[in-house]
């Protein structure tokens, strides 16, 4: 059933995506996302912070820079981006393991990037397809995790939702 893929054609939905995930997401969960340069893990993310049900007045902006930026909402948005650190120690310095054991989500962009790290979450990895359109798989280590997976992609389907499924 895992990886799935879907398919979408602009921001807009790539959000709508996330906004679904975001609405079936409990405390303490991790989300980890990949993908090149670019691709939309931001753009995924924003929406997903939608379905955590953050203020409007409160943008989900890149935390490329910042690293990291939180958010209240239903439950809060931890919200990193490993891109700029150089090593796993940089991550433990910006206090990652105390959000990961908080009970906020906590997204990261970049997640891929120290494999050492042996994180568990789920995974949404982004691909450049032509134009607008991205791929984006859907993966996840953890029985609680593949559980909200598995109800996220049956709620998908039953509202028949026009994104293809490739
Ligand atoms: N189908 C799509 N899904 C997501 N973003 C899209 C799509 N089509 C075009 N875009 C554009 O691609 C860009 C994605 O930028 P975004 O900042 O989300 O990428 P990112 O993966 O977070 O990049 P970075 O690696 O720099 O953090 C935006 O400008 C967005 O408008
Ligand atoms: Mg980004």
């Amino acid at each position: 059933m895992f990886p799935w893929i879907m398919e979408t054609r602009s921001p807009e939905q790539t959000q709508s995506l996330g906004e679904a995930l975001g609405r079936l997401l409990g405390p303490s969960t991790v989300v980890l996302l990949s993908g090149d340069l670019g691709v939309g893990k931001t753009c995924f993310t924003q929406g997903l912070g939608r379905g955590l049900e953050i203020p409007e007045t409160e943008p989900v902006v890149s935390p490329s820079y910042t690293l990291m930026n939180q958010y209240r909402g239903r439950i809060d948005l931890y919200h990193f981006d490993l891109y700029r650190l150089v090593t796993p120690e940089d991550l433990l310095d910006l206090g990652f393991d105390e959000y990961l054991s908080g009970d906020g989500v906590t997204v990261v962009e970049w997640g891929d990037r120290f494999p050492d790290l042996d994180l568990e979450g789920i995974r949404v990895h982004l691909e450049q397809g032509e134009g607008e359109c991205r791929k984006i798989s859907f993966s996840a280590e953890g029985v609680k995790n593949l559980a909200v997976l598995e109800a996220f992609r049956s709620q998908w389907i039953a509202a028949g939702e026009q994104y293809d499924r490739v």
